[in-house]
């Protein structure tokens, strides 16, 4: 049943939470159009690179935009921090004025490393305080995006998805399946939300649009090798090949770096 006819740009519409969340916003009437940065032949994908001097799109067309691309990998971040900044602060501003001139609604992703993950279950009210580059990089577009009112821009930041489609997912089902090694840690933590619930709050803020800061995180806190151990429970190599590690080996097994975030979402009905 069609619901809505608002015109919706995802940019970064090929990653884990793009190529579901497209087709979501389709079936709930929304038209929408999604970018790579590779040209390829769907009708709605359109080539959009976030280094692009010039943009090839009227933003005026769009009632909402979904800023998605960035590079995700904290490595990276870590690793090529000019480079990465220039794509993830620098030109995601860019493309947000551009957005915010036409008049079109932005909502940004954003993540609980813009925390330290010191305690568990962040509030919407709690200070940043990240704790790498990827996270920083989060929290200066989040702070420019704060100048604005509720009424035109939304963060929500969220907890790690876990899918089929997740890389350390995929990555850990193939060394499973031929019967190699898998190493979790037992210290780190993380709290998995689903791809259903993050279309589902990006569903609601569309429909909101009074709420400049979300979260969305899962209920609980799980460690990695516990992910693992549940994930794969019925994989037949499981009980031999998940094997635990430590992330800080110096701390021991007492510590526990958290990765939640207190659920703060609009409450508007799905349908
Ligand atoms: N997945 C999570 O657990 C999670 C958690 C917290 C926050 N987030 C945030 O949510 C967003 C989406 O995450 P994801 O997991 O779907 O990421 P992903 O799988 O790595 O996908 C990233 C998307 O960004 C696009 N992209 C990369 N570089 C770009 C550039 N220079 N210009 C334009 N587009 C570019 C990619 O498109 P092409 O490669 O086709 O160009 C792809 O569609 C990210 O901003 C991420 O930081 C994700």
């Amino acid at each position: 049943m069609k619901i809505t006819n608002e015109k919706v740009l995802v940019i970064g519409s090929t990653g884990e939470i793009g190529t579901s969340l497209i087709q979501y916003l389709d079936k709930k009437g929304y038209e929408t159009i999604g970018t790579s940065r590779k040209s390829n032949h769907q009708k709605n994908i359109k080539q959009f690179d976030l280094n692009d001097k010039e943009y090839s799109f009227d933003f005026k067309k769009f009632d909402v935009c979904i800023v998605l691309g960035s590079v995700a990998k904290i490595l990276r971040c870590e690793e090529s921090p000019e480079e990465t900044r220039k794509i993830n602060v620098t030109n995601t501003i860019r493309l947000i004025k551009k957005c915010l001139e036409e008049n079109t609604y932005v909502i940004f992703l954003s993540t609980n490393c813009v925390f330290s993950g010191e305690k568990g279950f962040y509030k919407v009210s709690d200070k940043v305080c990240p704790m790498n580059n990827y996270g920083k990089f989060k929290a200066e577009v989040e702070d420019f995006l704060f100048q604005y009112p509720k009424n035109t821009v939304c963060v929500l930041r969220i907890t790690k998805v876990i899918s089929e489609s997740t890389p350390l997912i995929r990555e850990w089902k193939l060394k499973l399946d031929k019967n190699q090694d898998i190493f979790a840690f037992s210290d780190k933590y993380i709290s998995p939300i689903t791809l259903q619930q993050v279309n589902d709050a990006i569903h609601r803020i569309i429909r909101n649009k009074r709420m400049k800061l979300c979260h969305l995180g899962g209920k609980e806190e799980v460690s990695y090798l516990s992910l693992a151990k549940t994930y794969f429970s019925s994989h037949k190599n499981s009980k031999r090949n998940i094997k635990q590690i430590l992330f800080e080996p110096k701390k021991g097994n007492n510590s526990r770096i958290h990765s939640s975030l207190e659920t703060f979402l609009p409450r508007e009905p799905l349908e």
